[in-house]
């Protein structure tokens, strides 16, 4: 049985050609992935020998494009001293140094660093300690998290639980999900006083209040108002419930500030990093608490101690890369290159305006985005930006661009005028 089992299952396997399961790919139907030789500064090179322009940097992470020399020398040396160590009982530079250099970059008293080796972990792990935070205090039951619609915060199924439950990519899995309460985003005053209502009848439950600030992203790539996280953070303050900010997607320059946070001026009580972290080179997430939140667990009691610690926490690869990358932060322009580029996406993406079928186009830093009415099939309008020379992923209704910061004038004019092409073109547009 194992052999006709093994003959099965290389037949199917012969039939796409690869053992590989992909992320979100239905395996039978989708066009099979490029093949990728390298990356270069904003481009990828196809095994096949043609050039893409990057226009989404690698799921947002390439904030100084590819291959940049000064991270892929800290790496070298740092593979060179010590790859890996187990962060148990153990320390090590890398990761002090980091740990040292967020708490200074990051508003207020974020000064507490625990790491992890993904964004979704990352947020499971702050799910924790605000959990953790109530249950050290002597508050039992605060389990239950506000989040709000449009949001995504990724794949596990913590973070899974505080995503959009509706329109979210987890919808399907609701049974498996606890339940936590999802509401629109506080955007004007009846709103406000909606969530206020909420946290009076629920504040006995709730730990914490979880939004990505400024721009959700996977989401449907959808913004707000600087006053909305006042309001939050006004909110969660008035009931006692902590204030998550997952700034996975918006930290380190994306939205036109090093994070969102800043615009509003407003500090979280913890904020989740990861993504550009390491200049998009190696996997590495930061979970950032405020002093009150590390003091809850600071005790002689064993019990109180923060129960997590992944295998590969504080990779001293991914902890280089990630000092590289902010060495890089404070060395070149990188907020002066998004201004630049936001400035660029406003003019280079105003032409779809006119476009039938286009509900909207909105620019936030160095993130922009073309709302459609629909998008019929999203696989087809991938293709056509691959014609045309150009890496850009829709999803959902969305066309949207957010390069890295380091994107040469002439390639983001690609970037621009391949959406304009491509959106013009969308069979949902007639
Ligand atoms: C805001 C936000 N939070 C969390 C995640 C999950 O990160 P990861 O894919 O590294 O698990 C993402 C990923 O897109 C994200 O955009």
């Amino acid at each position: 049985m194992a052999g006709k089992d093994d003959n099965e299952a290389r037949g199917r396997a012969g039939a796409n050609q690869s053992h590989l399961w992909r992320p979100y790919a239905q395996m039978k139907t989708s066009s099979p992935p490029l093949a990728v030789a390298r990356t270069e500064g904003c481009r990828i090179v196809l095994e096949d020998g043609r050039e893409l322009i990057d226009g989404i940097a690698s799921w947002w992470t390439a904030c100084h494009g590819y291959n940049h020399p000064h991270i892929r020398a800290a790496v070298e040396r740092q593979l060179a001293a010590m790859p890996h160590v187990m962060f148990g009982g153990l320390t090590h530079q890398p990761a002090e140094t980091l740990a040292r250099r967020l708490a200074a970059m990051l508003p207020g008293d974020l000064d507490h660093v625990f790491f992890s080796d993904s964004g979704s972990v990352a947020v499971e792990v702050a799910m924790k300690m605000a959990v953790q935070f109530g249950l050290n205090r002597g508050a039992t039951g605060r389990t239950k998290f506000v989040a709000f619609r449009g949001a995504y915060h990724g794949d596990t199924t913590g973070a899974m639980a505080v995503c959009d439950p509706d329109d979210g990519m987890h919808a399907r899995f609701a049974g498996l999900l606890p339940q936590h309460l999802i509401v629109d985003l506080p955007r004007d005053v009846a709103g406000v006083a909606a969530l206020d209502d909420l946290l009076a009848r629920h504040a006995h439950e709730i730990a914490g209040i979880v939004v990505e600030p400024l721009a959700q992203g996977a989401g449907g790539m959808l913004f707000h108002d600087a006053s909305v996280l006042r309001a939050l953070r006004d909110a969660a303050d008035r009931h006692g419930v902590l204030l998550i900010f997952d700034e996975i997607f918006t930290g380190f320059g994306r939205t036109g500030s090093m994070f969102a946070c800043e615009q509003a001026e407003v500090v979280p009580d913890i904020i989740t990093l990861s993504k550009a972290l390491t200049g998009g080179t190696l996997p590495l997430a930061a979970t950032v608490a405020r002093r009150h939140v590390f003091e809850a667990f600071w005790s002689d009691d064993p019990g109180h101690a923060l129960m997590h610690g992944p295998t590969f926490m504080a990779n001293a690869l991914a902890c280089a890369a990630a000092n590289a990358s902010l060495d890089l932060f404070e060395r070149e322009p990188r907020l002066l290159q998004v201004a630049a580029i936001s400035a660029a996406l406003k003019a280079g993406l105003a032409p779809c305006r006119e476009l039938p079928g286009v509900r909207d186009v909105r620019v936030l830093g160095a993130i922009g985005v073309v709302e459609l009415q629909r998008i019929d099939n999203v696989d087809t309008l991938r293709q056509r930006f691959i014609a045309e020379g150009v890496f850009v992923r829709p999803f959902g209704n969305v066309v949207y661009l957010a390069p890295p910061f380091t994107i040469a004038e002439d390639e983001l004019a690609v970037l621009m005028c391949a959406v304009v092409k491509v959106v013009g073109a969308n069979p949902a547009s007639s």
